[in-house]
């Protein structure tokens, strides 16, 4: 009778012993709420595609931060969904001084100072045709004229006191352009978070829908600058660029399929690394929870906790809010 040199099971086989050799453990402080703001008051619209999820007017937006207050949830990533009465060819409603995020964000701080708050930088709610940037006679996204409008974006934004700018439009160089624009706008503490590794991914549909730039797109795609689901040495290339020109934190997305290049993305470069689980990983997770084919609790945490142990320091998640109750044992 021969006997296993090592039992691994022998530190399982105990709660204490599993708690003390546990390496990463999910935390309220760990989750970034996301949100998508409409014009209106009292307005709660249900986004089909992502059961739970509303579009919140300004007035039920302060609810909610106030609920990822008490919740112990560092921050509050804000993203628009504009009437498509405002949307244009140039997206000029995206700089508006009193535009729908920039009000919401005015709102926002005035009752929750010390909660952070994110602000997408990027033309696709505000476009007729649900592209991020601007676009030429062939449809082409054109840089340089993009990053112009980005700019004044992220102006308007850090005026209205966003703490977080972040681009998730890909155009090369806009992460130096709006940081050279904030400094000598003097918004020297205004950060950015970049969306550094954004995959062209079938996984944003349902937010396409949040957002309202599913029909605008229609059967438009974002490949010229979103990239290949096949890279990863690319994201590596990317992040560096964005370190380089300024960006105070990076960004993976999408999240569950992308442990990988988060994985490397932290252990190359060290710096705040942050992971976006998109709108689709949340259907899918929703989805079969409703049917009773998943446990919701045990997956979410399930998949937030994979998401640290691969190297994120902070998740964007549309379950935030029920995380961190969970967390906290409500
Ligand atoms: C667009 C944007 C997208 C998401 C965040 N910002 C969609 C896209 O690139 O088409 C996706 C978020 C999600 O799916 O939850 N600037």
């Amino acid at each position: 009778m021969s006997y296993p040199s090592v039992r691994m099971r022998r530190m399982r086989r105990d709660a204490f012993s599993r708690a003390l050799m546990r390496e990463h453990t999910l935390l309220p402080t760990d989750l970034i709420m996301v949100a998508f703001v409409i014009e209106g008051e009292g307005q709660r619209e249900p986004v089909p595609s992502m059961p739970g999820v509303e579009r919140l007017s300004i007035d039920q937006l302060l609810k909610l931060a106030g609920e990822c207050v008490r919740l112990g949830i560092p921050a509050l990533a804000l993203f628009p969904s504009p009437g498509s009465t405002v949307k244009t060819e140039d997206a000029r409603e995206a700089w508006n001084p009193d535009g729908l995020m920039q009000r919401a964000t005015r709102a926002l701080k005035k009752a929750y100072p010390d909660l952070g708050l994110i602000g997408d930088v990027a033309l696709d709610p505000y476009t007729t045709h649900g592209q991020d940037g601007l676009i030429d006679e062939h449809g082409y996204v054109m840089n340089e004229p993009t990053i112009e409008a980005l700019i004044k974006m992220s102006l308007a934004q850090a005026a209205a006191g966003m703490d977080f700018v972040a681009p998730s439009d890909m155009m090369d160089g806009r992460i130096g352009a709006i940081r050279d624009a904030l400094e000598e706008a003097g918004y020297i503490h205004t950060r950015i978070l970049a969306y550094s590794a954004k995959y062209a991914s079938a996984f944003y549909g349902p937010f396409r829908d949040a957002v309202g730039s599913a029909g605008n797109l229609g059967k438009g795609n974002k490949h010229t600058y979103q990239m290949d689901v096949g890279n990863s040495d690319e994201a590596l290339r990317e992040i560096e660029l964005d370190i380089q020109e300024g960006a105070d934190a990076v960004m993976v997305k999408p999240g569950m399929p992308y442990l990988d290049v988060l994985r490397r993305a932290k252990d190359t470069f060290g710096v705040p690394t942050f992971v976006y689980q998109v709108s689709g990983e949340y259907a899918m997770l929703k989805a079969a929870a409703l049917n009773g084919w998943l446990d919701e609790k045990a997956v979410v945490l399930e998949s937030l906790t994979a998401f640290k142990r691969a190297g994120a320091d902070a998740i964007l998640t549309y379950f935030a809010i029920d995380a961190a109750r969970w967390l906290r044992g409500e």
